[in-house]
């Protein structure tokens, strides 16, 4: 059977990475986290002084860009890939709120995505891949066989990523999540180039008050219908 892309978008903690890494594993396709690619340029330009929470020095960190060399492997023992920069492992180091409060703002540096959406493309080339972040469907694979849009309320994402760090053992306020998750989807959706919207052709999905295991069901039906008719 021929491969597809399936290329899946949203707002941030609407779970796009949970579903991607279940479909990647259970095709045997490629899982790819765009959003960790941005993260990981915005866990440089914090270490190397060019943002913090009072200033942005873009053109210094434009120039630098040539210094950042991202590359993800593949952790047998996690199941999916992990980021690195430079040669260290950075997986940790950029799912801080820390990292989530500049992201976006790097995230909206054209000559940035330039650079990040070739490394994307290159790596879909061969079709077989499951991407995930916020142009996926509409700039990096506008002709990716599936598009999944992924949507849920703020407050739910919020109490989700909470959770979530609070796992980890992250020092963090539910309130300092939510507005983070307000702040992201606002800069996230009004930004000049490439903004999150919905792609025509993709596919909506509110999983406010869907499982994990029921999302997984309807996607991996919406996949199998996709590859039966391409
Ligand atoms: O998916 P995430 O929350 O880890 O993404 C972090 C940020 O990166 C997000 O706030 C916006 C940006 N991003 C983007 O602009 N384009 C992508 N394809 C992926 C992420």
């Amino acid at each position: 059977m021929d491969k597809i892309t399936i290329a899946i978008d949203g707002f941030s903690s609407t779970g796009k990475s949970t579903v991607a890494k279940q479909l990647a594993k259970h095709l045997g396709y490629v899982y790819v986290d765009s959003g960790a690619m941005y993260r990981a340029v915005t866990y440089f330009a914090m270490e190397q002084g060019f943002i913090d929470k009072n200033h942005f020095d873009v053109s210094g960190l434009i120039s630098k860009l040539n210094e950042v060399k991202i590359s993800l492997k593949y952790n047998d023992e996690l199941g999916y890939s992990e980021m690195f920069l430079n040669g260290d492992n950075v997986e940790k180091k950029i799912r801080t709120l820390e990292v989530s409060e500049n992201v976006s703002l790097v995230a909206a540096v054209p000559e940035i995505r330039a650079q990040l959406v070739k490394h994307q493309k290159n790596m879909g080339a061969e079709k077989g891949v499951v991407m995930d972040g916020r142009d996926i469907g509409t700039v990096v694979f506008p002709n990716a066989e599936l598009k999944l849009f992924m949507t849920a309320s703020p407050e739910t994402r919020a109490i989700r990523r909470y959770n979530e760090l609070k796992q980890r053992g992250d020092d963090v306020t539910y309130e300092a999540v939510l507005k983070n998750i307000q702040d992201r989807d606002f800069i996230d959706s009004n930004r000049k180039d490439s903004p999150l919207v919905k792609a025509s052709d993709a596919i909506e999905i509110d999983n406010s008050h869907m499982s994990k295991e029921q999302q997984f069901e309807i996607i991996l039906n919406l996949v199998n219908k996709t590859l039966k008719s391409s």
